[in-house]
């Protein structure tokens, strides 16, 4: 059997004709940059995030990187947040001149730990960048009650968490004071190509990132601001537009599919003997979680290499987000952290495995896929 990591197929194959309806309309309509679809997707998106406003971007990168120009981040000042991310949560502070200053992540939900935040606070602090990992949101009410105590800006880094909630039911991307979203097509809601937005409820901020997406201009070609082009392209934002309705469907599935997961794994006796720890969220209820949304299904296992090349072999494809913590990438040497200065990062880095988890999987690659891990267990004990 094979077990792709992900198939869209099953996503976009029901909406081919409503695909290529909205994408056909775009090219008669001749407005390819920003316009009506780009304003009807972030009327949307403001709604289903619960936010005052919503602004398409050109990635989920440059979300980030417009979220930090907005609040003013450049030299001179430093950025909380994890090391256990994809790299553009830290290269965007990088690339504006400003110092990505790492906290550890909690072992359990591979978020940034925020018992040990404010200890790295100095004065040049700006903001926190949290990071929602894999689509399950970090600490919001602990990271939102450091901010404050310490006049910090928070920007969420929710990349990988359109839809997902955090305990009191709010949604990722409204308790920072911008939250960023990317559409690439491996994400809950994916585009063709990129995309990206940024949500946020200070009409300030709205303003600014709004201009700043145009090159700085307010009015055109006056320039008040040095921005850059990040807009968001009409044909990318009309394909969002048919798939947004189906994204808590989808979710739902995703969480549907951790669930049976969980069951598997349990009924094999491979969480009992340790071979196999689930995220936490399925721990948690042993079950469905409302919180998080599963852009990736991520376990920590043992002998981790060994058993993605056993999986491989058998068919099944398998990822490892991330497998080099960012305080040990070559290009941030600078920074001058050496093996040891993140212990959960790298113990991460080294144990943990994404599953095939996308919506259309079905019960029979699930237990093919766990029948696989616990044969590897059985001739690797
Ligand atoms: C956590 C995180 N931050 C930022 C990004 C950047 O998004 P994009 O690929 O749309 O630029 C991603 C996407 O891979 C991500 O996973």
């Amino acid at each position: 059997m094979n077990v792709p990591l992900l198939d869209l197929n099953f996503q976009h194959r029901p909406l081919q004709k409503e695909l290529a309806e909205a994408i056909s309309q775009v090219v008669e309509s001749n407005a390819f940059i920003l316009g009506p679809d780009v304003n009807r997707l972030e009327t949307a998106i403001a709604k289903y995030c619960e936010t005052e406003f919503a602004i398409g971007v050109s990635s989920g990168t440059d979300a980030l990187l417009i979220s930090l120009m907005a609040l003013g981040v450049g030299p001179g000042n430093e950025v909380i947040t994890t090391p256990y991310t994809f790299f553009a949560t830290v290269g965007s502070i990088v690339r504006l001149g400003a110092k990505p200053v790492f906290v550890d992540i909690d072992p359990v939900s591979f978020n940034i730990d925020p018992d040990k935040i404010e200890e790295k606070i100095t004065s040049k602090t700006k903001a926190l960048l949290p990071v929602h990992l894999y689509g399950q949101c970090a600490d919001g009410e602990a990271i939102q009650a450091i901010a404050k105590k310490h006049d910090l800006r928070i920007i969420e880094d929710a990349a990988q968490a359109i839809g997902s909630q955090y305990p009191d039911g709010s949604k990722a991307g409204n308790k920072g004071d911008l939250g960023c979203f990317s559409f690439f097509p491996t994400k809950n809601l994916g585009c063709f190509g990129d995309g990206g937005m940024v949500v946020g409820n200070d009409p300030d901020l709205k303003e600014r990132i709004q201009i700043l997406r145009v090159h700085g201009s307010k009015p055109k070609y006056y320039h008040e601001l040095v921005g850059g082009n990040f807009r968001l392209d009409s044909l990318q934002a009309a394909i969002l537009n048919v798939k947004l309705h189906l994204l808590e469907k989808w979710n739902q599935e995703r969480r549907e599919n951790a669930k049976r997961y969980g069951q598997l794994f349990t009924d094999n006796c491979l969480v009992k003997n340790q071979k196999v720890q689930l995220p936490s969220a399925v721990h948690a209820d042993s079950g469905v979680t409302n919180h998080h949304t599963y852009n990736q299904f991520v376990i920590r296992v043992l002998k981790r290499d060994e058993l993605r090349d056993y999986l491989r072999e058998k068919g099944v494809s398998t990822e490892v987000y991330y497998p080099v913590p960012l305080h040990l990438q070559r290009c941030f040497e600078s920074l001058e952290h050496k093996e040891g200065d993140f212990p959960e990062a790298e113990k991460a880095a080294r144990e943990t495995l994404a599953l095939p988890i996308f919506p259309g999987l079905t019960s029979g690659q699930q237990e093919y896929v766990v029948q696989q891990i616990n044969s590897f267990y059985e001739s690797n004990p």
